[in-house]
């Protein structure tokens, strides 16, 4: 298995190419099991959970081809030839579960794999299958999978999510674009992968008003049809370098970022010492000074992402005094604080809270992590801390961010891949 090799210590100094968004793809290429037609999407990342949906939109009989040379532009058609999501797939993400909406819409049938446990906390899918049964779906759950049918056909309903739950919002938003009637989703999540998920539905001619409020309202339409959509910056990717570059003392342009989407996590940044500054191209990242114990706690959009979580703690590890970083969103998910801790950081969990006591400096230590951001954070802490960090489970890595390891070397930073 792959590992990265950090050696730390060199503050990041140029430009970084932002990516589309992972979390915005992901839905958008589920959209094109919604339509008949060729759903064609710019901007998307090759990133590994890519080829994940890739391979399960492949095994509903949906091809998903590379349009020109970028490898970032995909043509998704064909009709659908099987209506089950198998566990094989579905394990290995599990966003896997936004097919269902679809494949029900558009099949009146569908049986999809629980995603079941999963790193970061329980993370079960009740919102999705409730908001399916309002509108008319029967569910059953046997070995494993979700059997659903809607032998009628979904009808619109009135549903109340009693969380913000971004992929089930996702899911029934797309299975109301095609059921028949009106759907108000209330306590909607509002994430600006959601909008850009409703913009492309708007383009592939489904009535969804509501944009960027708790509130959709989706008008069912008989078909969908043809469109094109470029994908939205991802605004993670955009948050987890500025990290790397505030850790590092160092001033990089994050080129195509949108600072729109990541106002939170600029707030927090200005009071822990570090700028966030919209250029024409993109987002500039600079440290003031020093950087300060600053506290932030995770919420649904627009509070700060928990996907922002981890590295920010990092930042926070060195940063002088304390910070108190809690998360409201995902049960455990600080599995990452034991492997900072063996970096040299002091940090101590206190229920959904961790108290950052920041230290002069981190030393590098082989480590891993068990989920995306947790491994990010881990080459953060690498590239702030003395001698060599060797990252293992670089899969996690690989499956969110595309040429990590190539845009922080171009940038300065001592980081090579190991394949092993
Ligand atoms: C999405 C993101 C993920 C991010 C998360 C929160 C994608 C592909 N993934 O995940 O990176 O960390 O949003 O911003 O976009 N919940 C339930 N029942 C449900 C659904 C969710 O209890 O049916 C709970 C979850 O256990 C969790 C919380 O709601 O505690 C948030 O989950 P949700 O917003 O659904 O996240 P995902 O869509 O899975």
């Amino acid at each position: 298995m792959d590992k990265i090799r950090i050696r730390g210590g060199r503050p990041l100094h140029g430009e970084i190419m932002i990516g589309g968004a992972k979390n915005a793809s992901l839905p958008l290429m589920a959209a094109g099991l919604l339509t008949e037609e060729r759903l064609v999407l710019g901007n998307v990342p090759r990133l590994a959970d890519i080829d994940t949906m890739t391979s399960l939109l492949a095994q509903h009989g949906i091809a998903v081809d590379p349009v020109g040379n970028d490898g970032r532009t995909l043509s998704l058609g064909g009709a659908i030839t099987s209506t089950e999501a198998p566990y094989d797939i579905v394990r290995k993400m599990r966003a896997s579960i936004l097919v269902l909406g679809p494949l029900l819409a558009r099949c009146r049938e569908a049986r999809v794999s629980l995603p079941g446990g999963c790193a970061i906390g329980t993370r079960p899918v009740d919102l999705h299958l409730k908001g399916l049964e309002a509108m008319g779906a029967q569910i059953e759950l046997e070995a494993g999978y979700i059997n659903a049918t809607a032998p009628g056909g979904l009808r619109g309903a009135m549903i109340v999510l009693p969380f913000a739950s971004v992929g089930a919002t996702e899911n029934l938003m797309m299975a109301a674009a095609l059921a028949d009637g009106q759907t108000i989703i209330a306590n909607a999540a509002r994430e600006p992968e959601i909008d850009d998920l409703a913009r492309c539905l708007i383009a592939m001619g489904a009535r969804i008003e509501g944009l960027g409020t708790g509130t959709l309202t989706i008008e069912g339409v008989k078909a969908l049809h043809a469109a094109k959509h470029n994908v939205i910056p991802d605004r993670i990717e955009t948050g987890t370098y500025a990290c790397a570059a505030a850790i590092t003392g160092g001033t990089v342009l994050l080129r195509g970022a949108d600072l729109s989407h990541l106002a939170a996590v600029r707030s927090v940044m200005d009071s822990a010492g570090v700028e966030l500054t919209a250029e024409p191209d993109g987002v500039r990242v600079t440290r003031r000074n020093g950087l300060h114990g600053t506290d932030a706690m995770t919420e649904p959009y627009p509070g700060f992402p928990t996907d922002m979580q981890a590295q920010f703690l990092v930042l926070m590890s060195v940063a002088q005094g304390a910070a108190m970083v809690t998360e409201t969103i995902f049960e455990n998910r600080f599995m990452h604080v034991s492997e900072l801790t063996r970096m040299g950081a002091s940090i101590n969990v206190h229920g959904a809270s961790a108290i950052v006591r920041g230290v002069p400096s981190l030393s590098g230590a082989p480590v891993m992590a068990t989920d995306l951001r947790a491994s990010a954070s881990l080459v953060i802490a690498g590239l702030a801390a003395h001698g060599e960090t060797i990252v293992n489970r670089v899969y996690h890595l690989d499956r969110g961010y595309e040429a990590l390891e190539q845009k922080l070397a171009a940038c300065g930073a001592d980081v090579e891949r190991i394949a092993g």
